[in-house]
């Protein structure tokens, strides 16, 4: 049964070829965009097949899906330009022949247009949409907000250090974050699997809810410093961070999950991960402790 890994040179896909890899599982493709990239070619120095296609381009894809059975989707990382892409991957999927289609897509709770994240997510139900309508077998990942946003959102030890405040207005909102290497790790067990997960949506959260308060004090913990949190308006967070010169893109993407985090988009417990993983998730603080330390 022959894999394509699309994403195979990113953070969440690299991690599910390799883990593949090291299962000795040789029936693995991973596409890349760019076949030269350091990336792409450190997977060819493994052995990997690895196929050129680009979301952009479906001829592309239907050439690279040729003869393959199952596909790890990755969605894309460009909110701009997703929606056209997911559609040329269902469409190319189709038209390949896939058998059966392992989507990483995202939990959520509001999918009305009001939602803050709604431009987030709408790719991500549409998509869901498209490849339920397609008639192939599929498998729903929706994954919870990745552990690795955490650091992205708060900066380096030195600024947190230095500021000594976790700045950020996500209120009393909770999160079940979750390591991008556990929810890799599912993935493989899913496609080692997938006659055991036909047309099923699994939930994939963290083991614990999880406030930025909390995560301020685990980094005083951390640093042995008190780290204050501090959830300001938006209208005053928005004003502060033009002040420090961060460009309104960022702005505006730190103010939409902000939003989320706080109205509870992210807190949910159902454990699937955990059922999947048959371990508990690895907790937030330790995912801290790797990083600040
Ligand atoms: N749940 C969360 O908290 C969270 C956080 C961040 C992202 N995400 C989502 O999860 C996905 C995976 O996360 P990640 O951390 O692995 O992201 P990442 O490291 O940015 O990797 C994205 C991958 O998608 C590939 N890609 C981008 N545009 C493409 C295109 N037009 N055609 C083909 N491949 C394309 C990239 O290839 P190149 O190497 O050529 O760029 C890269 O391999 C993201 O793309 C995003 O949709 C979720």
């Amino acid at each position: 049964m022959k894999i394509l890994i699309t994403g195979a040179t990113g953070g969440l896909g690299n991690a599910v070829i390799k883990f593949l890899h090291q299962e000795g599982n040789h029936n693995l493709v991973a596409l890349v965009r760019d076949p030269e990239a350091e990336n792409a070619q450190k997977l060819s120095r493994l052995g990997i097949e690895i196929r050129q296609g680009d979301y952009n381009d479906k001829a592309s894809l239907v050439k690279a899906f040729t003869d393959i059975e199952v596909l790890y989707f990755v969605s894309g990382n460009d909110i701009a330009t997703r929606l056209q892409q997911h559609q040329n991957v269902v469409e190319a999927s189709s038209e390949s022949g896939i058998k059966h289609i392992v989507y990483t897509s995202a939990g959520r709770k509001n999918e009305t247009k009001n939602a803050p994240l709604f431009p987030v997510m709408r790719t991500h139900i549409d998509t869901e949409n498209w490849i339920k309508e397609s008639g192939i077998n599929y498998t729903i990942l929706q994954h919870n907000l990745y552990a690795e946003v955490v650091p992205m959102f708060l900066g380096e030890k030195e600024q947190l250090l230095e500021s000594k405040v976790v700045y950020l207005p996500t209120g009393e909102g909770k999160t079940a974050f979750v390591l991008r290497e556990d929810l890799a790790e599912a993935g493989v067990k899913i496609l080692n699997t997938t006659e055991n997960h036909i047309n099923k949506t699994y939930v994939f959260n963290g083991n614990e809810l999880v406030t930025f308060e909390e995560i301020a004090a685990i980094l005083s913990q951390i640093f042995d410093e008190p780290i204050n949190y501090i959830s300001p308006s938006i209208q005053e967070f928005e004003t502060t961070m033009q002040s420090v010169g961060l460009p309104n893109e960022i702005i505006g993407m730190l103010v939409g999950f902000s939003l989320g985090i706080s109205q509870g988009e992210f807190e949910d417990t159902k454990n699937d991960l955990e059922v999947i993983l048959e371990r508990k998730p690895t907790n937030l603080a330790t995912f801290l402790q790797q990083v600040y330390s």
